[in-house]
């Protein structure tokens, strides 16, 4: 990869990481980049660095562009170490006049590499500073998805850099969104908001919020992450106003762990019943599905049949983690329904049902248990639950 020129005399100067598969528990099996962004102007501007890993990269990119000790300002967008660990070394190559940061990048900064005798420069949502013949402003994002994160904007050229908001984990050769195929663009886009941002929905819509009251005009998003947005920036404002509203499609997910196959017959039959309804099913093995596509396809899927088999008096092992995971996520007007097969106790099934009760799915019947193999009664009784849960997703669109 080399630099790439985004607009006039702004460039694109971070790292791809082709072969990292992993985000603290997202899969992420097309790597990702850490994209960082340099303004030449009277002042030249570094917006964000990369995984310290990839210094030399990220001063091999700046160096094509200007001298990194040419940079006078750092702008630190987001403190997570796969933007500032490259910080400490370039300080002390670049000796900028300025780190500016938000006050919880100050903090956040101070707490992860302990060094007070930086030139901080702290800003707030309002703050702006003259460059030449650009201005930067800055806007807050607290808890999108960090405490420190926050967005730089340059009215002069519509653009905002947009630290992890808007991003993707994909590596690419591409810089740019009309380079790419755009549904997998969208589907990376999607995977990203569900695993990293669905929490923080009603901040983003916060966000969305301000951004259309306040008139600002941007004709390209530059994430952290994966593709510049410069052809569809319409299309991935409106996802993200949807995907944080919760608006879900006709549309159901049946996620199961089994023992001996027999709750996975339950949720075949599950299945069927949905699809009786016309409603469109993903059926997710959670010994084959990873819980981040898992949340992926739950993100806009009206209801979640959850199925486990029972064990040591609990769920399965991929169950608990599944529901751990997804309840931190906290995925939003929801239906639910637990189902499962059991020997004695059945703790497992009564496990689920309290899980999602406690993620305030609305439920459709009592659990369905089954003891050990289920009966072709058994089985109907799953598709008919199917078909109802299928007739409350129809109802909701
Ligand atoms: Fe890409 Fe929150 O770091």
């Amino acid at each position: 990869m080399t630099s790439t020129e985004i607009k006039n005399d702004i460039f694109w100067v971070g790292a791809i990481d082709w072969n990292v598969r992993d985000f603290h528990g997202y899969s992420i099996p097309s790597g990702t980049s850490y994209n960082a962004y340099l303004v030449k102007d009277q002042k030249t501007v570094l917006f964000d660095t990369v995984k310290k890993e990839f210094l030399d990269t990220l001063l091999l990119h700046i160096g094509q562009v200007v001298e990194p000790e040419k940079i006078d300002y750092i702008v630190v967008n987001h403190v997570e170490m796969d933007h500032s660990g490259a910080l400490p070394m370039l300080i002390d190559i670049v000796k900028p006049e300025k780190v500016i940061c938000s006050a919880m990048g100050k903090r956040a900064l101070l707490a992860h590499y302990h060094r007070d005798d930086w030139p901080y420069e702290v800003v707030a949502t309002g703050d702006s500073i003259d460059i030449g013949s650009r201005t930067i402003k800055f806007i807050e994002t607290r808890m999108l998805h960090w405490p420190d994160s926050m967005m730089s904007y340059i009215p002069q050229e519509r653009l905002l850099i947009s630290q992890d908001g808007f991003g993707q984990h994909w590596a690419t050769s591409e810089r740019f969104d009309d380079e790419v195929d755009l549904g997998e663009l969208m589907y990376q886009a999607k995977k990203y908001f569900a695993n990293i941002l669905m929490l923080y929905s009603n901040t983003v819509q916060k966000l969305l919020g301000e951004v259309r009251s306040s008139g600002v005009e941007i004709d390209m998003i530059a994430p952290d992450h994966g593709l510049i947005w410069r052809s569809h920036v319409g299309d991935i404002v409106q996802s993200y106003d949807d995907w944080s509203l919760h608006k879900c499609k006709a549309k159901a997910l049946v996620v199961y762990d089994t023992m001996w196959h027999s709750t996975e017959m339950m949720a075949m039959a599950f299945a069927e019943g949905l699809e009786a309804e016309g409603v469109s099913v993903k059926v997710c093995d959670l010994s084959v599905s990873h819980r981040a596509d898992v949340m992926t396809e739950l993100l806009d899927a009206k209801a979640v049949v959850f199925g486990s088999s029972t064990i040591n008096n609990s769920v399965l092992p991929r169950v608990a983690d599944m529901l751990a995971y997804m309840k931190g996520l906290r995925p939003a007007g929801k239906i639910g329904a637990a189902f499962g097969s059991y020997g004695w106790g059945g703790e497992g099934v009564k496990y689920v049902a309290a899980m999602l009760e406690e993620m305030k799915f609305e439920m459709i019947d009592e659990p369905l248990k089954v003891v050990y193999v289920p009966t072709a009664d058994d089985l109907a009784r799953c598709t008919e639950l199917g078909r109802k849960i299928g007739q409350a997703v129809k109802e909701s669109q």
